[in-house]
């Protein structure tokens, strides 16, 4: 991202220039720094709210150009329905509308007054920090390879200052800090899937984590020497047709504290940084979004970001598998079998089922050498996943209730929603080999539960794993209040919370 918009708090003071912003709730009803406003200006936004029949529905906005009775270049009332019932993605979303709304065309400065229509229910800083940060993520966009920069979003009219007045500025303030840690590590995964894959390949991606023990996270890059130290056969054999060397990164952030041995929450992320199919090569209609096929590993980039940067009380690691794949006189081919890490051998029947090769061995390693609590991982693993649950929901795959659980809660109150799979022994038996202990492929039926179950023959049965299937949430997913980017970061608020309710002491 480009040009970001610096967010600040302050006080209601209602501004006379620039363009200022208020809210209205059901009913047309504004708070009491609107309603002087208004009474100053011989009731414009009333007025015009009754000839316009704007009634503060949520999502509706009334936009008043040089309103009249005022020095203001723009008057913006953002329809937020009931305030009182809000959740945290309501906050969200209305940050986003408004953020939408301003172009920086009539001043790159900003402000919007935060209050309610009445005093109860108290709007939090907790709130304002939601309207901030959603207003954040709208405000993303991936504009560096675009050389004209005159356009609104990005040229010099961009809006570069937004401040948000609300009671208790200090303590909204405060709040922020955290929610931006977050929002710039969706940033970061958002602008890691973005890019293209001549520009980000393995070594490059994991030069780009390397940036992360700037904030305290350690980070190790395993080339295709220790990999093959290692015994990293499955994931080896899929980046063997490019010329790019794959690599295994280790981000550690130690923040527990006194408990600081605390075994670790591990998250590992499929990272193929291009997925042409290999020698079962992809049609080539739509193959350049395969350039996403690292998305699960730009997660675990900006989750780590997220944790070290809000220095959270947890000892996490972040493992990702970072290879290219290629067709090749070098390059894997059908028929042939490799050995992973665990010893266990793999017939490769088909060279496009690749990132479970890698999640393989990526899983192997965390469990072996961290011995984490519990294990998530993430990734684009099958286009099944999408024929299952579309775009607005990712495939959730667990041997464990709880977790399971956790997650789930997590995503309903994120927005960042999971629908749990089946896995099981009928599904599992689907994935045997005639001439190996697995084949990588099941059969037609049921692509996103045989790709589960292959990654679950590579879990110990006494950890809590659970494996999100994000192939249709995190690229190309249907624009929202809060995201209009192709890469959308999906996964980095979900776990954030999933750590910060479930594991942070
Ligand atoms: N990266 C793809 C899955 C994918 C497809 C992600 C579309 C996002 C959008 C994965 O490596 C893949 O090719 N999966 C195959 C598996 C099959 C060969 C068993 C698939 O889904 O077709
Ligand atoms: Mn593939
Ligand atoms: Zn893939």
């Amino acid at each position: 991202m480009s040009r970001p918009t610096a967010i600040s708090f302050a006080e209601i003071k209602a501004p006379q220039r620039g363009t200022l912003v208020i809210l209205a709730e059901e009913g047309g009803k504004i708070g009491a720094a609107a309603k002087a406003l208004d009474k100053k200006a011989g009731g414009i936004i009333t007025r015009a709210m009754k000839v316009s029949q704007f009634k503060g529905k949520k999502g509706n906005v009334l936009d008043l150009l040089v309103p009249q009775g005022t020095t203001l270049a723009r008057l913006l009332v953002v329809g937020a329905g009931a305030l009182k019932d809000y959740s945290e993605i309501d906050w969200l979303n209305l940050g986003g509308v408004m953020r939408s709304k301003l172009t920086g065309r009539e001043g790159t400065e900003a402000q919007v007054i935060v209050e309610g229509a009445s005093a109860r229910p108290a709007i939090g800083a907790n709130d304002v920090a939601n309207l901030a940060l959603g207003a954040w993520l709208r405000g993303y966009t991936f504009d560096k390879y675009k050389t004209s920069g005159n356009n609104d979003d990005n040229g010099s009219k961009a809006l570069k200052k937004l401040v948000i007045q609300c009671k208790g500025a200090g303590a909204a303030r405060t709040a922020f800090k955290r929610a931006k840690a977050i929002g710039d590590g969706v940033d970061l995964a958002r602008d890691l899937v973005n890019e293209p894959a001549n520009v980000l390949g393995p070594v490059e991606f994991a030069k780009r984590l390397k940036l992360l023990s700037k904030i305290g996270v350690k980070v190790e890059v395993l080339g295709p020497k220790a990999l093959a130290d290692q015994g990293m056969g499955a994931l080896l054999s899929v980046g063997l047709g490019s010329r790019k060397p794959s690599q295994l990164v280790v981000m550690q952030w130690r923040g527990a504290g006194a408990k600081s041995r605390a075994k670790p929450v591990a998250i590992v992320g499929k990272g193929v940084c291009f997925d042409t199919g290999g020698i079962s090569i992809k049609p080539s209609a739509g193959m350049g979004d395969m350039k996403g096929d690292m998305a699960g590993a730009a997660c675990v980039a900006g989750l780590m970001q997220a944790l070290a940067t809000r220095k959270a009380k947890i000892n996490a690691v972040g493992i990702v598998g970072l290879v290219e794949n290629m067709p090749d006189g070098n390059a894997t081919r059908p028929g042939d079998v490799v050995t992973a890490m665990s010893g266990k051998t793999i017939e490769v029947l088909n060279t496009d089922a690749e990132g479970r090769m890698v999640l393989a061995d990526a899983l192997w390693y965390a469990q072996k050498r961290f011995k984490p609590q519990a294990m998530v991982n993430l990734a684009t693993l099958t286009g099944a996943v999408i024929v299952a649950l579309g775009k607005e929901y990712a495939g959730l795959f667990s041997n464990n209730d709880e977790l399971s659980q956790r997650l789930t809660k997590a995503g309903e109150v994120t927005g960042e929603k999971l629908w749990r799979l089946p896995l099981g022994p009928k599904y599992d038996k689907l994935i045997e080999s005639k001439v190996a202990d697995i084949q990588n492929i099941g059969g037609r039926m049921g692509g996103s539960i045989t790709a589960a179950q292959f990654l679950q023959r590579f879990v110990n049965k006494d950890v809590a794993w659970a494996h999100l299937d994000i192939a249709g949430t995190a690229m190309d997913a249907p624009k929202t209040d809060t995201n209009q980017s192709w890469g959308s970061g999906f996964g980095v608020r979900l776990l954030d919370r999933l750590i910060a309710d479930n594991y942070e002491g």
